[in-house]
């Protein structure tokens, strides 16, 4: 970005920060706020729920298209270089092959648009496929081969044989820092952040922690590994994905082969987990491409393996967070600085300080993140990038300082609560994180801890609690929209490019319509999951609920407005203006003489018409620049170390959270637990071994690269505030990412209090708590 372009963006940012209320969206609150006797907050079960139980819900991989062939890929196996020879006769003469593809045979196709290049950039790497020899990640797909079956195809691509010629690759993290490090930005904006002088201030605090934390490598382990079924009829190309962006990938595809966006269709009706890796990567490519050369459908289902190979995931981190605090607990100072590592093909410095831009007072704040390159796959979004690691190291702190200042830590991080963004200095939308503390810890039973580390033991074990502040922002991004269509036989049908990844979209979107057309949720459906629908809709930065919401409120405008032009001479409603009515019993009626009311249908039906459709875009996203919008909550652990093995167990998990209004309590309360899942397994089990020697991922595989099981998983109560947040729509601030954020310092901090051991590296397993000397007690 230029100067003038940057200073231009700064004086929007200013001018919106001071725009008066009512400019700025959510200046007006939604009416949905102020009901709660309608759908909205009722639990309510998925309504995909029964297809999936049934097996009727079609997923990407399990498209049935006529002539169907089976792809499989060949990962090379060094770092970087170039592929010196390819020795595919073998596999050309097996069994069933269709053809190999390879960079001697590929059609030439553009570099797929990488991410936040361009608004619909949806590809998690900027490179160019199969268009020539180089190799720039140990896992790089070099060729491709076509079969009649699955198992053949996987059999030929056996025989590929590779001869490399490998070059000097940088696969150490000590190499890549010894390289040189660059400034880390987020949203086209710096995250190198200083309010006064904080290193002045530690140094001169009556209290003070100063440590490293360390985050491993993560992989995305959806249960649905990737996959695309695509065609091409003519000169127009039809991808069945598994996306959480059909209407980006559909350009980003187009992009690539040089169509225009009409030209591709993407659909995605469900999704078997997302998590921020169903961008678009090298298989979209690689099968549209094959079966362009082949002249028949193609069908690239990623194994498990292949995903590892060719998917993204978390990069590590290693963060520095320093605190200063008074006698009081107050903090002076409060830094938060750190290395991450990227590719030399992607821009996704893991943006650990977010969580820390807001989370508390201080006198001083220092944030910066720097990023370092490597040779190899560009990492990318996993579920709360930044905030997930992030507050492992800030909340860890938190709790070292409260255990060195004999504080409580929830009345340490009570004291300092913020009363406006600290950072960025807005006001808050709302903020009840307060709240969240006290019902958490009332209902956790936090008052039994003894904060002195192996004051209780059970047998073998050491029982202890810990705690840590949970938080994600409210996001929405441009590009929401929505049509609202409504039938004569008194239903109403919602079409939006959005995604319906397992966590609720549909349901909740079912219970919202219904409340704001009057209608019974059974007479509303949504539709979503194609590229042609209305919207760019990413279901990503728990922003998809926001996105649609707003789109909606602008949709039933419009609608409104359009059941009025029907209302002739003869109808009740006749002469009103949109301001005048509101939606009951499937119909309008007048606001303050609810007796002049008509249906819907009966407004159709005398209009002679069988139905009524109306579109809504959102308008661009300022009320998060002119409030501080963030989620909060309060995670409770109690967690188990073995005395003799060192094992460690967590035996409870608790999250208050405060997100604003919760639309569908059935569904969050599974999100939230999804999300704590995922919190746990980061800090007890997960970690991608990467050999750095090599630039290799060792661990490829469900059987080395541990998720929680089951047994793993404790009883997870979870309770919220359910305070609506005045400027979002509905008042719900997004619930998809903030389970995994604050629960890996709570269960370290619940360890520590066990057995007195302080792990400031993830995972915390079983060799770290037995090696060294105690740290506590
Ligand atoms: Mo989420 S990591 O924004 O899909």
């Amino acid at each position: 970005m230029n100067l003038i372009q940057n200073t231009a963006q700064q004086l929007l940012k200013k001018a919106v920060e001071i725009a008066p209320d009512s400019w700025v969206p959510g200046g007006t609150p939604d009416p949905l706020l102020d009901r709660r006797d309608g759908p909205v907050g009722t639990s309510t079960a998925r309504v995909d729920g029964a297809a999936k139980v049934r097996g009727q819900a079609r997923f990407a991989a399990e498209f049935p298209l006529a002539n169907l062939a089976y792809a499989a890929l060949v990962h090379g196996t060094i770092a970087k270089g170039r592929i010196a020879a390819l020795d595919t006769a073998a596999a050309e003469g097996a069994p069933g092959v269709v053809l190999v593809m390879t960079h001697a045979n590929a059609p030439t196709m553009a570099p797929m648009p990488m991410f936040m290049t361009a608004q619909k950039a949806a590809a998690g790497e900027g490179m160019a496929v199969f268009q020539d020899d180089r190799i720039h990640y140990d896992g790089q797909p070099v060729a491709l081969v076509l079969a009649e079956t699955q198992e053949q195809a996987d059999h030929a691509a056996s025989l590929v044989r590779v001869t490399y010629a490998p070059e000097d690759a940088v696969t150490s993290l000590a190499a890549a820092r010894a390289r040189g490090t660059e400034p880390g930005s987020f949203l086209g904006e710096p995250m190198k952040k200083e309010t006064g002088d904080a290193e002045g201030a530690l140094a001169a605090a009556a209290h003070r922690v100063d440590a490293v934390y360390r985050t491993p490598r993560l992989n995305h382990n959806a249960i649905e590994p990737h996959a695309v079924t695509v065609a091409w009829d003519g000169d127009h190309l039809r991808l069945h994905d598994a996306s959480q962006a059909v209407a980006h990938t559909a350009w980003s595809m187009a992009q690539v082969f040089g169509l225009s966006e009409e030209q591709v269709h993407v659909t995605s009706p469900f999704v078997g987990g997302g998590f921020g890796a169903k961008t678009m990567w090298r298989h979209h490519v690689l099968a549209a491409a094959a079966a362009k050369l082949a002249g028949r459908p193609v069908r690239l289902a990623l194994t498990r393996e292949g995903v590892y190979r060719i998917v993204g995931g978390r990069t590590l981190t290693e963060q520095r967070v320093a605190i200063g605090a008074r006698a009081d607990g107050r903090f002076d100072a409060l830094i938060h600085t750190g290395l991450t590592v990227m590719s030399h093909h992607n821009n996704f410095p893991e943006p650990f300080i977010l969580g820390t831009r807001c989370t508390y007072a201080a006198g001083a704040i220092r944030l910066d993140v720097e990023a370092a390159r490597m040779d190899m796959l560009p990492n990318t979004f996993m579920r709360a990038p930044g905030e997930a690691v992030g507050t492992f190291a800030l909340e860890c702190a938190v709790d070292e300082l409260a255990a060195q200042m004999d504080f409580d830590p929830v009345e340490l991080r009570i004291r300092n609560e913020p009363t406006q963004d600290p950072t960025a200095g807005t006001p808050f939308s709302a903020r009840h994180i307060v709240e969240a503390w006290r019902m958490g810890a009332e209902r956790f039973g936090w008052r039994a801890r003894d904060p002195h580390p192996r004051s209780r033991r059970d047998g073998e074990w050491y029982v202890g609690l810990g705690c840590a502040t949970a938080t994600y922002p409210y996001h929405r991004m441009p590009g929401g929209a929505a049509r609202i269509t409504l039938t004569r036989d008194g239903r109403a049908r919602i079409d939006t490019a959005a995604h319906e990844m397992g966590m609720g979209t549909a349901t909740t979107h079912v219970l919202v319509a219904a409340e704001r057309l009057g209608l019974a949720p059974e007479r509303v459906t949504v539709a979503y999951g194609d590229s042609t629908m209305p919207g760019t809709i990413l279901a990503g930065g728990s922003q998809q609920t926001a996105s649609i919401g707003s789109a909606m409120l602008v949709a039933t405008a419009a609608l409104v407005k359009a059941l009025l032009a029907l209302a002739d001479q003869d109808s009740p409603l006749h002469g009103l203006r949109a301001d005048d009515v509101c939606a009951r019993d499937a119909g309008l009626c007048k606001r303050d003489d609810p007796d002049r009311f008509e249906t819907y249908v009966s407004l159709l039906e005398r209009a002679g018409k069988d139905e009524l459709s109306a579109e809504g875009t959102a308008p661009p996203p300022l009320e998060a620049q002119h409030w501080s919008m963030h989620s909060f909550g309060a995670i409770f652990c109690e967690a188990r170390v073995n005395a003799v093995t060192g094992e460690p167990r967590v035996t409870r998990l608790l999250g208050a959270f405060d997100c604003g209004r919760i639309i569908n309590p059935r569904t969050a309360a599974s999100q939230f637990r999804g999300g704590m899942i995922m919190g746990l397994g980061m800090a007890l089990m997960e970690e991608t071994h990467f050999d750095e020697r090599r630039g290799r991922i060792m661990n490829p595989s469900l059987a080395e690269y541990h998720v929680p099981v089951h047994m793993d998983v404790p009883e997870i109560d979870v309770i919220w505030t359910d305070i609506p947040d005045p400027r979002a729509p509905m008042g719900a601030r997004g619930i998809g990412e903030i389970g995994i954020t604050g629960v890996g310092a709570a269960v370290a901090n619940a360890i520590y209090n066990a057995c007195g051991k302080r792990v400031r590296d993830l995972p915390v397993t079983l060799d770290k708590l037995l090696a060294g000397a105690d740290d506590g007690a």
